[in-house]
């Protein structure tokens, strides 16, 4: 754990020299004259062939993956593509990729591979791949060696780039390799082309500093950076006027936010001032780190407004001696302290959290402790994760537990969740929620939304309904689900 806790010293040390780090304009400008020649280049391409060129843009990995796609793709438009969902029509292809686990990496890389006999039958065919995956020096290579008919890759902190790249590759047809630690300042006015018209993703901070022993972000998006709190307040009203009614803000940490500046304000500042914004929104955020969700990020939500009633708190063991050996510097005495204070402010609270089952060392006495903490804090929702050994992280390192061990201590995991969240659902039933709906769910009968605690509800809907904030009377619970009928 030596080692762990070192890099976050080093990592410390690295942040005082990049505060306030905000791209400069003429880097921007820079990126924005690329986007008009590669505008240029497709409205060409169009005239004399008739056909519009098409993007498509692929994402892996978690919500802060899905808010850069949605600049891939805001950039693409900006360059004159159209965006279309099938691979096999597209002129240019752009995959966003995860590094958290094994097997995320392991879908991309298939996915990449595929693309192969899609670049045989088009040859014009521009492929690009992205994000945190290809942010490693192991993995670049893998693409440079093994996928050679990948175009260009760049890192997460070179999203701004793209355009360049692409112009380049477009101009000279090399390969182009961009990559970096994740490391870049903060780039702000890029164009967002938004998946939803009524949920939006704000990134208000970039990065990690706090290299928990298993996990990779912290070497694949680089140190913390911030946005600007005047230009989150821009956004956040620019969506509220556009009709946004569920807006989550998302950092790796965001608990965090503004932490290196010398701005004067901290995470909850921030949120007091989004909450001021009129309108009829819910503001959510994620992912919060259970060492720095203090009262006042408690009070806060107590006394807000718009701030949705719930919380996101990875706990990740009930271990003590594990959380120590994941460096994540709390133990379960904080990590309960916390959640008591949450409940007595804020008693509707919905609680989430992620665990991760077999790290390193896991006994069959730290596994039962984690499962004790389940049942004493009984969190409405958990994603669990079985440990996957990443490369260059300390704990890939450290003694490994077997597979089999690992797939037991999950599936039991999984069983003593689900009675608990059930348990956590039934009360709702007869309960009044407030349901923003998403549409038609799988079940065509059925339309689905998301209540102010993000539980998922099911309920018979029309059309008319998507996007807007309907009220639901709940007549069944399960663990994973509500089920109800709409009122007034
Ligand atoms: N193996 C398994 N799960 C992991 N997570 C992070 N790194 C790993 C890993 N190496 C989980 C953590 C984190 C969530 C986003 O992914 O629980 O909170
Ligand atoms: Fe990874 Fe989250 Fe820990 Fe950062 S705080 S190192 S992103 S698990």
């Amino acid at each position: 754990n030596i080692v762990a806790d070192k890099r976050t010293k080093r990592a410390e040390r690295e942040q005082e020299n990049m505060r306030d780090r905000i791209l400069p304009a003429e880097e921007t400008e820079k990126q924005r004259a690329f986007m008009d020649w590669v505008r240029q280049n497709n409205d060409d391409c169009e005239r004399t062939s008739g056909v519009r060129r098409r993007a498509f843009v692929l994402t892996f990995g978690c919500q802060q993956n899905e808010a850069d796609s949605e600049k891939i793709a805001g950039m693409c438009e900006s360059m004159g593509y159209v965006m279309t969902d099938r691979a096999e029509e597209a002129d240019l292809i752009m995959v966003n990729t995860c590094a958290i686990r094994e097997h995320a990496e392991e879908k991309a890389l298939s996915i990449v591979g595929q693309y192969k006999h899609l670049k045989a039958k088009k040859p014009s065919l521009i492929i690009g791949v992205c994000g945190c995956m290809v942010s490693q020096e192991h993995r670049q290579n893998d693409i440079k060696f093994r996928y050679p008919y990948v175009d260009f890759i760049f890192g997460t902190g070179s999203l701004h780039r793209f355009p360049g790249l692409l112009a380049e590759k477009m101009q000279r047809g090399k390969r182009l390799y961009c990559v970096d630690a994740g490391e870049d300042a903060v780039a702000e006015g890029l164009p967002v082309r938004r998946e939803s018209g009524y949920r939006a993703w704000v990134s208000i901070m970039y990065g990690c500093n706090n290299f928990c022993s298993y996990c990779i972000v912290p070497y694949v998006r680089g140190r913390e950076r911030s946005r600007k709190k005047e230009d989150i307040v821009a956004e956040v009203q620019g969506l509220v006027a556009q009709g946004y009614r569920d807006i989550t803000l998302l950092g790796q940490n965001v608990n965090s936010y503004a932490k290196w500046s010398d701005w004067g304000y901290d995470f909850s500042d921030l949120l007091r001032e989004l909450d001021a914004i009129e309108g009829d929104y819910v503001l959510r955020f994620m992912t919060s780190h259970p060492k720095d969700a203090g009262h006042k990020l408690i009070d806060t939500i107590a006394d807000s407004r718009r701030i949705a009633h719930q919380l996101h708190l990875p706990m990740q063991s009930g271990s003590d001696r594990i959380l120590h050996e994941m460096n994540r510097r709390y133990d379960t005495a904080k990590y309960l302290e916390t959640v008591e204070y949450l409940r007595r402010r804020v008693p509707d609270a919905t609680l989430t959290s992620d665990i991760i089952v077999g790290f390193p060392g896991e006994t069959e006495e730290d596994f039962a402790a984690t499962l004790e903490m389940l049942r004493k804090i009984r969190f409405d929702m958990l994603f669990s994760f079985i440990y996957s050994p990443r490369k260059g992280t300390p704990a890939a390192e450290m003694e490994q537990v077997p597979d089999e061990v690992k797939g037991r201590r999950f599936r039991e995991l999984l069983e003593v969740q689900n009675e608990i969240a059930l348990s956590r659902n039934q009360p709702l039933v007869g309960s009044v929620q407030r349901v923003l709906c998403d549409g038609v769910s799988k079940n065509p009968a059925l339309f689905s939304g998301r209540n102010e605690g993000n539980k998922i509800v099911f309920f018979p809907g029309s059309e008319e309904d998507t996007g807007r904030f309907i009220n639901v009377r709940i007549e069944r619970a399960e663990a994973f689900a509500l089920y109800g009928e709409k009122e007034g």
